[in-house]
């Protein structure tokens, strides 16, 4: 093919990738439920949104500062202000993380299939995925990680809980990790950490290895503003920073966030209620049904049935919009949680699914 940008010298890292493309075209908030990206069923609350409209009428002309925030967000997590750097969401996290460790030819280990950024930002960069797939139980394949680790290896992620399958990883295992690889830097994604419940923060004054990724898109309900942060030793949060710009985080977000994390009642009720009823009655319905699933620490959960495409399609019919999975995760699709009416809803359009496929 005749190129007009032929002569220009783009790296051929990024000649040999393709873009991460999920699947938003024909998504629409107002005519689907949305079980497609594991986000929040409900807007934030109220607060939320009046303090970002009065901070965007005041505001929104000054260059983003961020300092206060980071006292409300040590109080959150536990950890020291200068233990934190905000990124403009995690995937921003994982992209200066990688940019700090990874060069052409290194590689990242991770138990795939996790999460797609990590392979883009490490192709943009000519480094390699390398690691073990989750077997078929879905369980973390502990030592098949381990094993991966080789002279090339420059960083290892673990993502916990695991997306798209839902594993979680015990506190034993990141320990472990973290012990037998004191040279190599060990990131752990907790983009899911308010519904796990499970961190490795108090990790992170003995290893000085620990890098923790968290977001504010998931239970914290503000993906479209952009917010993440990583928690890390003050040494590595200080080479983080000169590769993320001053002002890449919004501040419209840290306003949103701030609000959030001094109000927490509205999202952590409504992150009680996804865990701890409706997934039990999700399962429950699966198994009456027998359906196979994946026990999942996160908001979503990855479910199989050997006609998947027929079902996302049927799904979508019905306006229900889950996402299909692709191989190596055979006849699967992620389906996220939302609140118990809309559930019901999803559990009697699937039964019609199946009985549909039965008759
Ligand atoms: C495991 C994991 N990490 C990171 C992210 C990135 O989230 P964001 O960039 O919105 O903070 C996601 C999003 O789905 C995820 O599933």
């Amino acid at each position: 093919m005749n190129s007009k940008i032929g002569d220009l010298k783009i790296r051929q890292a990024i000649l040999d990738m393709d873009a991460y493309l999920p699947p938003l075209e024909s998504r629409d908030p107002e005519k689907h439920l949305l079980m497609d990206f594991n986000e929040s069923p409900v807007p934030p609350q109220e607060k939320v949104i009046q303090a970002v409209s009065d901070f965007l009428s005041r505001r929104a002309h000054v260059y983003p500062a961020y300092h206060g925030f980071l006292k409300t967000l040590s109080d959150y997590t536990g950890v020291a202000e200068n233990q934190l750097i905000l990124s403009n969401g995690s995937d921003q996290g994982i992209e200066f993380i990688l940019r700090c460790f990874l060069e052409h030819g290194d590689e990242l280990v991770m138990a795939q299939p996790g999460f797609a950024m990590f392979q883009q930002v490490a192709s943009s960069l000519g480094a390699k995925v390398a690691g073990p797939s989750f077997p078929e139980s879905m369980e973390f394949p502990a030592e098949a990680f381990k094993q991966s680790v080789g002279p090339a290896t420059r960083l290892l992620v673990l993502i916990n809980p695991n997306n798209p399958t839902g594993t979680s990883i015990s506190q034993e295992v990141i320990r472990d990790v973290l012990e037998n690889f004191p040279n190599l830097p060990v990131l752990v994604d907790e983009a899911y950490f308010e519904f796990s419940r499970q961190t490795a923060a108090g990790l992170l004054d003995a290893f000085p290895n620990l890098i923790i990724l968290r977001t504010f898109s998931k239970a914290l309900a503000l993906p479209s503003l952009r917010l993440g942060y990583v928690m890390a030793h003050p040494e590595l949060i200080q080479q983080f920073s000169k590769i993320r710009g001053p002002f890449d985080v919004n501040a419209a977000a840290v306003v949103a966030a701030k609000v959030q994390l001094e109000n927490p009642q509205e999202w952590r009720s409504l992150t009680r209620h996804l865990m701890d009823e409706v997934k039990p009655a999700v399962e429950t319905f699966f198994r009456e049904n027998q359906v196979r699933f994946h026990p999942s620490s996160a908001n979503f959960m990855l479910v199989e049935v050997k006609d998947a495409k027929e079902a996302v399609e049927y799904l979508k019919s019905k306006g229900i919009l889950v996402r299909l999975m692709h191989p190596p995760l055979e006849n699967s699709f992620r389906m996220s949680l939302r609140r118990m009416p809309e559930m019901e809803q999803f559990m009697s359009i699937f039964k019609a699914f199946l009985d549909k496929r039965a008759g």
